[in-house]
């Protein structure tokens, strides 16, 4: 089978806040592909990381008597320990205060300066201060002058700066966007930049002369590189790409372009916008896809710090002690806001999905397909020899494409149909125990036959949903194979997935996967 390199990222997250299920959350979906991408035989390099310069790190860090690095040190320590904590498998952690990115930073902008895409100007504008960013006229006029994300009144402020030539690519986005309408997606997200796009561009300052916290502007050290430029480089220093002669160059620099970066909707204009210029700039291929997802929202309301409503790390650890990692990381996949509308958060809808879909389907079937194996084929898978009354299912044809569905879903990062793909596959199991009842056949010394055969179809099928599942539930599946003795997996999940591949004679232990929960 063919390897090709696959290249995620999440968001780099600013040190200046304390982790929560945003930040979790993109990190899972992106873990989960990444696994999923692995799985399939792919060379993966998938990256996080945090942002760490800028002059809300200079602020909150003078308010607590401590140096920016010191607090920036403390902060992306908690943002890194997320990792282990969810069972996160980034290959690689950036941090904007590396020395190495620093330096990949500074190349990066010379390279820039020496082409003539960044030059010295004088700037003034509408500054949200909160948000380190100038808005348009247009976008202050809009939000009456203050801070949508603050509510504080937006400053005149007039710098001496420099400036990315950004309005040189309006054409070059325009011809993006056309030729390739799936760079940024979902739809409704590409539609809100080209909106943006048709009241047109300026250049942008790339450069503060306020405060210090930040990565010095090659031969003018006065002036700090932008807080947003820094962080959107770290996409491609963590690849060692302005870094030609280091051995991380070398081992990375293939990795590039990005097939996937995933992000939030309200950081969506720096990287659909700002992010293809500054690479087209650098004359670097572009990334595949852009991904906004939606916000995630707490019971019903939106999460504020001032409603101190965030679903943070404490509470999200207690719904991994009570349901299990996998069924949390099941409920951010299957639940999530990846789509272009929010999602909610809530006790009860988190319950309700781990009961019906991993106590009561997942779970039960598998439990009682190898129950049943343990009953009446004395634990060995059985063989299938052809005869099954009832039932009606094509199981071959039926997996082949649920699998063919799910990958596909996968590929085009919809995590949710994905996993409903593998799902079906289940549910269909489920109602084939029913139909054909072999709990009853099995009364019948004469139905042996059809009792194996019917047994081996639902274990067969659990197998093949299971490896379409283990990217979003990797420890239980992993218990799965460990108890149905499949083995490791092949990295072929394609054909690892073709029906058939379960042996007669295997040894199938019991299996109780999802314990039911009490909601409190
Ligand atoms: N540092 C910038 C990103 C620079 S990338 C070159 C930043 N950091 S952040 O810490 O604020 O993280 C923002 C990310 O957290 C969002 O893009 C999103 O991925 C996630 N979320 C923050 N709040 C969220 C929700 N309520 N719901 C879902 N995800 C959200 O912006």
């Amino acid at each position: 089978m063919a390897t090709s390199t696959k290249y995620i990222t999440t968001p780099i997250y600013y040190v200046n806040d304390r982790p929560h299920i945003g930040h979790v959350y993109t990190t899972t979906i992106c873990d989960t592909w990444a696994r999923f991408q692995r799985l399939s035989g792919h060379d993966v390099f998938f990256l996080t990381g945090t942002d760490e310069h800028g002059q809300k790190v200079e602020q909150s860090a003078e308010a607590r008597g401590v140096s920016p690095q010191m607090l920036a040190d403390e902060n992306s320590a908690e943002f890194r320990n997320i990792m282990g904590m969810f069972n996160l498998t980034n290959d690689e952690f950036i941090r904007t205060t590396d020395p190495r990115h620093e330096q990949q930073v500074q190349a990066l902008v010379q390279r820039l300066m020496d082409s003539g895409d960044v030059y010295l100007g004088t700037f003034e504008g509408w500054y949200d201060a909160g948000q380190e960013e100038y808005y348009t006229e247009t976008k202050a006029r809009e939000v009456d002058f203050n801070s949508p994300i603050s509510g504080k009144p937006l400053e005149r402020a007039s710098e001496e700066n420099y400036y990315f030539k950004l309005s040189a690519y309006e054409e070059r986005l325009r011809a993006m966007f056309e030729e390739n309408p799936g760079i940024v997606r979902p739809d409704a997200r590409r539609n809100e930049v080209l909106g943006r796009l048709r009241e047109g561009l300026q250049d942008v300052p790339i450069s503060r002369t306020n405060f210090a916290w930040g990565i010095g502007v090659p031969g003018a050290p006065e002036h700090v590189i932008y807080v947003w430029i820094d962080a959107l480089f770290n996409y491609i220093t963590a690849l060692g790409l302005a870094d030609e002669n280091s051995d991380w160059h070398t081992a990375r620099k293939d990795y590039w372009s990005a097939d996937i970066q995933v992000i939030g909707k309200e950081i969506l204009w720096f990287h659909a916008v700002i992010w293809p210029a500054l690479l087209m700039a650098l004359e670097l291929p572009l990334p595949s896809c852009i991904y906004a997802h939606s916000f995630w929202i707490s019971e019903g309301q939106k999460m504020s710090k001032s409603l101190g409503n965030f679903i943070d790390l404490e509470q999200l650890q207690g719904y991994m002690e009570r349901y299990g990692s996998d069924a949390l990381r099941y409920f951010l996949c299957t639940q999530g806001p990846l789509g272009a509308t929010d999602a909610d958060f809530s006790r009860s809808q988190f319950h309700e999905t781990y009961t019906t879909d991993l106590v009561n389907t997942l779970g039960n079937c598998a439990s009682r397909t190898s129950a049943m194996i343990g009953k009446y084929c004395d634990g060995l898978c059985p063989s299938d020899t052809g005869e099954c009354a009832g039932g009606g299912v094509e199981w071959p044809e039926f997996t082949a494409s649920q699998v063919e569905a799910s990958i596909d879903a996968m590929d085009r990062f919809d995590l949710s149909g994905s996993i409903a793909a593998a799902m079906g596959i289940v549910r269909r199991v489920d109602a084939f125990i029913n139909e054909t009842a072999p709990f009853k056949l099995a009364k019948d010394p004469e139905a042996a036959d059809q009792v194996g055969n019917i047994l081996y179809r639902c274990a067969e099928a659990i197998r093949i949903a299971s490896c379409l599942l283990e990217s979003t539930m990797p420890e239980r599946i992993g218990e799965l194979r460990e108890a149905w003795n499949l083995g490791e997996p092949s990295g072929d999940l394609r054909s690892e997935c073709q029906w058939g591949r379960l042996a007669a004679g295997t040894t199938i232990n019991k299996v109780a996967l999802f314990p039911r929960v009490e909601l409190d």
